[in-house]
């Protein structure tokens, strides 16, 4: 039986050294080292054979197995090695070729827009306050001078969350966020912008989308008065919208605000000589302010008899679709790479 286990080592190496196929190396190993193959085959047969010769037989035959296993592992090796250097023989690597290009993310417009105005507001001394997006009926509505079953709702359809005592609400505008400032930072004067999402539960248009951002802004001190008002207005929209932009103001109503005006800057698609999206006007509506209200001064914990201040609130998607013409507000929130890949 010695001799059988030299022979079938060398049969099984002889015949291993010309494989250089998966195919054929599998049929080899099936033949010689599989459950059914040779060297089991001869394992078999050792219980067979006389005690004496047992031991040695058995010792041969581990050796052999163990020989066989690694002259397998070694062309598994060798064969790997061979099927890399032809690869790289046979499509040379050309490092000059330029490389596969890489998809850029972009910054998605409406954030574009709102870090400009981040921007613009930081240079004149504005901070940034993030007040919550799910917001008490008091916050909302009745701190700001709006009370339960008042027509004045009607401007603002509200998705609330829970109708119990203390109603909750998805915040329909930013402005109460200027009380909770308040609370916040009194007895401090106070220069901040309140950015965020609003949510209306209006018919979805190309013109309203049920949530959209806004910007407030919110300005308390000592002698605070309207002309402050107007002025920092106009410096934004020149900030905003360029050196030499004309700005109007309008009377308008806030139950929050007394008095309250909107601005409108000069069509920055026609510069005010009249097109479709300024409606042939010359004028576009950006936003929306008035000196706070002393009630509201009172609720946030100010004395308006020390205290006053002005807020505003403006629409920056509405910016952006001036900025780049775009028709329809509904592309902002449909996660159509075509139309963001544009910014
Ligand atoms: N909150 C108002 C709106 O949503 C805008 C506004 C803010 C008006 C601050 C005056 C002062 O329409």
């Amino acid at each position: 039986m010695l001799d059988e286990l030299n022979q079938l080592r060398a049969d099984a190496l002889a015949q291993l050294s010309p494989i250089w196929d998966d195919a054929a190396l599998e049929e080899w190993r099936v033949k010689f080292l599989g459950r059914k193959g040779a060297l089991a085959a001869q394992m078999e047969r050792l219980g067979t054979l006389p005690k004496e010769e047992r031991a040695s037989a058995g010792k041969l035959a581990n050796e052999t197995k163990t020989a066989l296993e690694a002259a397998f592992t070694a062309k598994v090796g060798a064969m790997k090695q061979r099927a890399l250097s032809e690869s790289l023989e046979s499509e040379p690597l050309d490092v000059t070729l330029p490389g596969r290009p890489i998809k850029r993310g972009r910054v998605h417009p409406a954030t574009q827009v709102m870090r400009e105005i981040y921007r613009i507001w930081g240079d004149m001394g504005f901070q940034i306050f993030r007040s919550r997006e799910v917001e008490s009926d008091e916050m909302n509505f009745q701190l700001l001078n709006i009370p339960m079953y008042h027509p004045a709702r009607d401007g603002w359809s509200t998705f609330y969350i829970a109708d119990t005592d203390q109603r909750v609400l998805l915040r329909t505008h930013t402005s109460p966020g200027q009380i909770r400032a308040m609370r916040a930072l009194h007895p401090n004067p106070i220069r901040v912008i309140l950015p965020g999402m609003c949510y209306r539960y209006e018919q979805i248009t190309a013109r309203s989308e049920i949530q959209f951002y806004q910007v407030e802004g919110l300005a308390v001190g000592h002698n605070i008065t309207f002309a402050d008002l107007k002025g920092t207005l106009t410096e934004f929209a020149r900030r905003m919208f360029g050196e030499n932009r004309q700005v109007r103001f309008r009377a308008d109503h806030f139950p929050f605000t007394e008095p309250s005006m909107e601005m409108d800057v000069e069509c920055i698609i026609c510069d005010g000589k009249g097109c479709v999206v300024c409606k042939h006007s010359g004028w576009l509506e950006i936003l929306g302010s008035g000196m706070v209200h002393p009630q509201v001064l009172r609720n946030g914990g100010y004395d308006p008899a020390e205290w006053s201040g002005f807020a505003f609130g403006l629409g920056p998607q509405r910016i952006a679709m001036l900025k780049h013409s775009i028709e329809d507000i509904r592309y902002f929130w449909g996660n159509d790479l075509r139309f963001l890949e544009q910014f």
